[in-house]
């Protein structure tokens, strides 16, 4: 009895907790017709207990196709936002609403606003890490897993703004060999690899192959064999014949890697100072606790003004026809 109680957590230890979270949050599923959205940087025991998993893009097709009447998003503030975007009748709840975005943050509205107003003959394409406001005033959102497929779609005469990130923007214009007009932004974490640290465990480990999302900065990316989103990620590893990977993105992943192959190795690149910020502090913000009692309190919600909804459905929408 002393060991159970030591080894307690103190939210575990709230009356309103169940011991076994996994059976509460199953039951919880069914009483509120819901389906669990987790992405890859979820904590291994939300990823558990989630119907899907994926990247930016999967949990948008998954959030515009579901038939559920609630959606609880465990991911960030601007994915959850997406869902209710797509899904203005259902109640899409967020465990917990300060699950943000470095990235949304680097691009407030009215700074955009400015900003595309100095050029007003080009389409905006915005990364869609960012926040509603932001979406309502582009024309296309694109993910990390489809944003060269849509550039490359849009005619060569018509000059475009990519918004908000300044490494993914990088990526595309380099992939697409368009002149983008780039808004400034970047994520901390996806900033934050060492590309000396990379190169020393390239050393240790000669066989292993470095991967790497398009968020990192351009000298990380230069060591990268292989660039994508978290599902092209994962699918790499399982493709590959390498027995060894160095993973430059949040280490959430390595644990759908690790349960998909696990005869493989997978190392974590390392921060550029000695904390844990390669994991994204927002996302790491959802716990299993908050899981179950967003759920059971059916709250927090997503809720939008209408307007901006609208505004940013189409963009979303346009995506989604373009990338199929
Ligand atoms: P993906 O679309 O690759 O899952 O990326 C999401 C994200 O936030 C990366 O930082
Ligand atoms: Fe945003 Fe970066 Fe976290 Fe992705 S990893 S959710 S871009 S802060």
């Amino acid at each position: 009895m002393f060991t159970t109680t030591l080894r307690q957590s103190p939210l575990t230890q709230r009356p309103e907790l169940p011991r076994d979270l996994f059976t509460a949050i199953q039951r919880l599923k069914k009483e509120l017709n819901a389906v669990v959205l987790a992405h890859y940087y979820q904590e291994s025991e939300i990823q558990d207990v989630a119907d899907y998993i994926g990247d930016s893009l999967e949990l948008a097709r998954r959030a515009a196709s579901t038939t559920a009447d609630a959606i609880v998003f465990a991911g960030v503030h601007f994915m959850a936002e997406t869902a209710k975007i797509l899904n203005p009748d259902k109640l899409v709840l967020l465990p917990d609403l300060d699950a943000g975005c470095s990235l949304a943050d680097s691009c407030p509205p009215a700074a955009f606003a400015e900003f595309k107003a100095a050029y007003p003959d080009h389409v905006v394409v915005s990364y869609i890490n960012c926040s509603a406001a932001i979406k309502a005033m582009s024309d296309i959102i694109c993910t990390s897993s489809n944003a060269v497929k849509i550039v490359n779609q849009i005619p060569q005469y018509q000059p475009i703004i990519f918004a908000p990130d300044r490494n993914l923007g990088r990526y595309v214009a380099a992939q697409t060999g368009r002149d983008l007009v780039i808004w400034q932004g970047a994520c901390i974490v996806h900033e934050n690899f060492s590309e000396k640290k990379i190169v020393q465990l390239k050393i240790i480990h000669p066989q292993a192959e470095v991967i790497a999302h398009p968020e990192c900065e351009p000298p990380v990316l230069s060591h990268a064999d292989f660039i994508g989103s978290t599902s092209a990620l994962l699918n790499y590893c399982q493709q590959s014949a390498s027995r060894e990977f160095i993973v430059a993105t949040e280490p959430g992943i390595i644990h759908q890697m690790q349960r998909r192959e696990p005869q493989k190795r997978f190392i974590p690149a390392p921060p550029i100072s000695n904390c844990a910020c390669n994991e994204c502090p927002y996302m790491r913000l959802n716990t299993m606790e908050k899981l179950y009692l967003a759920m059971k309190n059916r709250t927090p919600e997503i809720i939008l003004p209408e307007a901006t909804r609208l505004a940013a459905w189409q963009p979303i929408q346009r995506m989604l026809a373009m990338s199929v």
